[in-house]
């Protein structure tokens, strides 16, 4: 089977069930957003998916093929990076990438080809002479994800890579992450920041206390989870005259009043914007100004877990 299959993953430490029965897929070519707030159990799951952590309970297959017999082949292509930084600090950025060159068994003109492909593309270049410790935050996580892509993974596995970045650092992971992507890699992207995964992501997998909250398109998240939008309306004059009208049409759940519009607050499944047009012209009004607003994913977990993300 293509691509990676979490299935039943189910893992404890001592009493506490810190994963609670997960499952899903990523396809290849996809990127899956995997979001949830801090111990929400991002890094362990990434820990059983690449092998550095053994599960209770369930498989994940990658590529039809399970950890075991099969773990160098599966190594060979996925490239992870880590929450905690793994680097040499007291010696050069690029010297770091030839000892991570090494281990993946290049030599020679390869490995410095390589090497400077990996600096060149993770913007890099200019700073490789410095000692890592030196770099800022965010060049340690470019640096990071050089040492990952150096085999050319099929798979990039990224644990919040943005945590602690300054902004152009910020940028420029995010851009790498989208290109790779676009040349055929699949992704798995952990955060707990929504409107990367939102960007970044087709599918998006939201955990909270080692359990499934919700799962899907990110379409099918706001449409299944997101049951109320809002909506605002501008007419010409005397627009709260329309309150008592508007109060008894079917999705509308509460009406209140602002400067110059009405906003509505209406349930996606029942409430029709037709509707909503006639009636308002059935009361000889002029519409200046309707405005839809879908909840935002950061509102739907909200919804769902009744706390924020950045708790
Ligand atoms: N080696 C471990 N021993 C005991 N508890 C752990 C260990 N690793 C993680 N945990 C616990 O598992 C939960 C999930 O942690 P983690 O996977 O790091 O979450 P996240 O990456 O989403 O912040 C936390 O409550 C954490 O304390
Ligand atoms: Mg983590």
């Amino acid at each position: 089977m293509d691509g990676i299959l979490v299935k039943d993953i189910t893992k404890r430490y001592g009493d506490k069930t810190v994963l609670n029965n997960i499952s899903f897929h990523i396809n290849r070519g996809e990127i899956l957003g995997l979001i949830g707030p801090n111990g929400a159990g991002k890094t362990t799951l990434i820990k059983i998916m690449t092998g550095l952590v053994k599960q209770d309970r369930g498989e994940v297959l990658i590529e039809g093929m399970g950890y075991g017999k099969n773990a160098i082949a599966i190594k060979e292509k996925l490239g992870v990076v880590p929450q905690e930084i793994a680097l040499l600090d007291t010696v050069s950025g690029r010297n770091n990438l030839e000892y991570f060159a090494r281990l993946y068994g290049l030599t020679g003109k390869t490995l410095k080809q390589k090497v400077d492909e990996v600096l060149e593309l993770t913007g890099l270049t200019e700073h490789q002479k410095k000692k890592v410790k030196t770099y800022s935050g965010g060049m340690k996580r470019r640096l990071n994800l050089a040492a990952a892509i150096m085999h050319r993974p099929e798979y990039l596995i990224l644990d919040e890579p943005t945590v602690g970045v300054d902004p152009q650092s910020r940028n420029a992971i995010f851009n790498y992450v989208k290109n790779m992507n676009r040349e055929g890699t699949t992704v798995l992207y952990t955060s707990h920041y929504m409107e990367e995964v939102e960007a970044l992501c087709d599918n998006i997998f939201i955990l909270d206390l080692g359990k499934e909250v919700a799962y899907g398109s990110k379409e099918n998240l706001r449409r299944m989870l997101g049951e109320n939008s809002t909506v605002s309306v501008e007419t010409e004059e005397n627009t709260a005259a329309l309150i008592p009208v508007l109060q008894n049409l079917p999705g509308v759940e509460s009406i209140s009043e602002k400067a110059d519009s009405l906003e509505l607050l209406t349930n996606t499944q029942e409430f029709h914007l037709s509707q909503l047009i006639h009636t308002i012209e059935n009361e000889n009004q002029v519409i200046m100004n309707i405005r839809v607003q879908e909840p935002s994913l950061e509102e739907v977990f909200l919804t769902l877990t009744g706390k924020t993300l950045r708790d």
